[in-house]
């Protein structure tokens, strides 16, 4: 029916520009009481989107009677986080991303490592959610196994809850859409509807809780997934991480950003485009 045309008010749905600051805060102070996540240091523009979509999702046109609902269950604030997508993941995430770090990169680095004469080739994954990402890397390097040539495989992340998750290497179906049925056989333990990850591919896998805006938190490395981190940072403070990720890549070392981030034109100097629609940029 057209509610115009019957003359019934229609309100307008609820964006998340709509918000006042203290209605942002209240929902920010809640998740951070209640879940320990601090919302300060992201793009607010992000983040009132997402909250509109729950605001909306419950039915309301406005944040107040939605912050009543926020505090007074529980679920909501597991539904809200969710739907943040902060620490969203999944193994082999973009499969063909992983395709070209396994036919292309990884067999790259391993053959200037040996040209340099250094035994380890060392992969980052900044931004780890529960491991579903570095655990891919460990995976591939399973299968690619070079001699002579040590995979270090670092995850970190800022969330010590996640990293908890990440060491336990237990996921639901929903996080392995992606990884092939041999694999799956292969590398994974059933437990009840959930899946363990082997423990000697855990082991592979270092993990560090660490700040991407601390200046100490970027160690040297000659992959680098930063994937679906960047989106939640303003300009400012993408710009100031990207230059330290060039700081710490040497020349020929790879960096991967996510499919919906792309690198500032002031840093086209240095990183060479070298596959496009996978983001995997290359230190000049
Ligand atoms: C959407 S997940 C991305 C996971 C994975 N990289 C991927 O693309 O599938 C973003 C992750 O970045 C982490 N993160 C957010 N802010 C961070 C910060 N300041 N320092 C380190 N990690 C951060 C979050 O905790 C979350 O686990």
């Amino acid at each position: 029916m057209d509610r115009r045309a019957s003359g019934t008010q229609h309100p307008t749905p609820f964006i998340g520009s709509d918000f006042t600051e203290e209605d942002f805060e209240a929902v920010r102070d809640h998740l951070l009481a209640e879940r320990g996540i601090d919302l300060g240091m992201y793009k607010d523009r992000c983040i009132k989107r997402r909250i509109a979509t729950r605001v909306r999702a419950r039915g309301f046109y406005a944040p107040g009677p939605y912050l009543e609902v926020l505090r007074r269950e529980p679920e909501e604030v597991t539904a809200l986080l969710a739907a943040l997508t902060i620490h969203v993941s999944q193994f082999f995430r973009n499969p063909s991303t992983f395709a070209v770090l396994e036919g292309v990169v990884l067999p790259d680095l391993v053959v200037r490592a040996r040209e340099d004469g250094r035994r380890e080739v060392r992969l980052w994954s900044l931004g780890c959610a529960a491991g579903e990402e570095p655990y891919s890397l460990a995976l591939l390097a399973e299968t690619l196994a070079p001699p002579e040539m040590k995979i270090s495989i670092l995850g970190t992340d800022l969330s010590p809850a996640v990293l908890e998750r990440a060491r336990e290497g237990l996921y639901d179906a929903l996080r392995l859409g992606e990884v092939p049925e041999a694999v799956l056989k292969g590398y994974f333990s059933e437990e009840g509807h959930q899946f363990r990850l082997c423990r000697r591919v855990r082991e592979k896998v270092r993990f560090e809780c660490r700040n991407i805006l601390d200046s100490g938190a970027y160690p040297p490395a000659d992959l680098i997934l930063c994937r679906n981190v960047l989106i939640y940072f303003g300009r400012r403070d993408q710009e100031t991480i990207l230059a330290r990720l060039a700081a710490v890549l040497p020349s020929g070392g790879y960096l991967v950003l996510g499919r919906a981030e792309t690198l500032p034109g002031e840093f086209r100097g240095m990183f060479h485009v070298a596959y496009p629609a996978e983001r995997i940029y290359r230190r000049i």
